[in-house]
């Protein structure tokens, strides 16, 4: 099965766990990029000023097409207790014609049932798995086992999606679970 790993990251912890997940399924990953968002204080004043209500953010094409896949995993840190503005802009175009979908999140503490809430009401279904990582749960080394957790349970709710490629054997995952 035909997996994407679609996130936004802009300081890099979304983006880890994101390289994790599609490790797990094999999944082509495509990083959503937003100058404007960019690291540094002029970024975050932008980045914050979304929270605000201004303008959606510009950003960059990306390469894939989501609708080429079976399922789609759409990463992206909380800001202001919902989604990242540049996923958002992302999905402004694809929203409504997405395969089956996940969902993960990185925030520094809260905020995750209103951010995938609001991918579900932009995508218009419901998501067949979701991941939330702390700052907390890093700290304390936790999101291996985590993302882990996640993709068995996604394997599960989408057993029908592998009827053609089957996923990994277990013992790669125990291989995983060991570093
Ligand atoms: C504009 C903005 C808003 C944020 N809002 C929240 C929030 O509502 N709740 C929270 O716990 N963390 C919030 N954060 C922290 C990020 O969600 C957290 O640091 C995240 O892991 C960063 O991911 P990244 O490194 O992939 O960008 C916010 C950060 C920014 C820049």
């Amino acid at each position: 099965m035909r997996v994407l790993v679609a996130y936004y990251s802009r300081t890099g912890t979304t983006a880890r766990i994101a390289s994790m997940i599609a490790a797990e399924f094999g999944a082509d990953l495509e990083m959503i990029r937003s100058p404007a968002c960019a690291s540094g204080i002029p970024g975050a004043l932008h980045a914050l000023g979304t929270c605000l209500g201004a303008r959606p953010p510009a950003i960059l094409p990306t390469r894939l097409n989501p609708a080429d896949y079976a399922l789609v995993i759409l990463g992206t840190p909380v800001w202001a207790l919902s989604l990242a503005a540049p996923l958002r802009a992302w999905l402004a175009t694809r929203a409504r014609n997405l395969p089956a979908c996940a969902a993960f999140a990185t925030a520094s503490a809260a905020g995750f049932r209103g951010t995938f809430a609001a991918i579900e009401t932009l995508t218009g279904q419901k998501l067949r798995a979701s991941l939330a990582i702390t700052a907390e749960d890093i700290c304390a080394g936790r999101e291996h086992l985590a993302t882990l957790r996640f993709a068995e349970s996604l394997r599960g709710a989408t057993t029908r999606l592998w009827r053609h490629t089957p996923p990994r054997l277990a013992h790669h995952h125990e291989t995983f679970l060991g570093w």
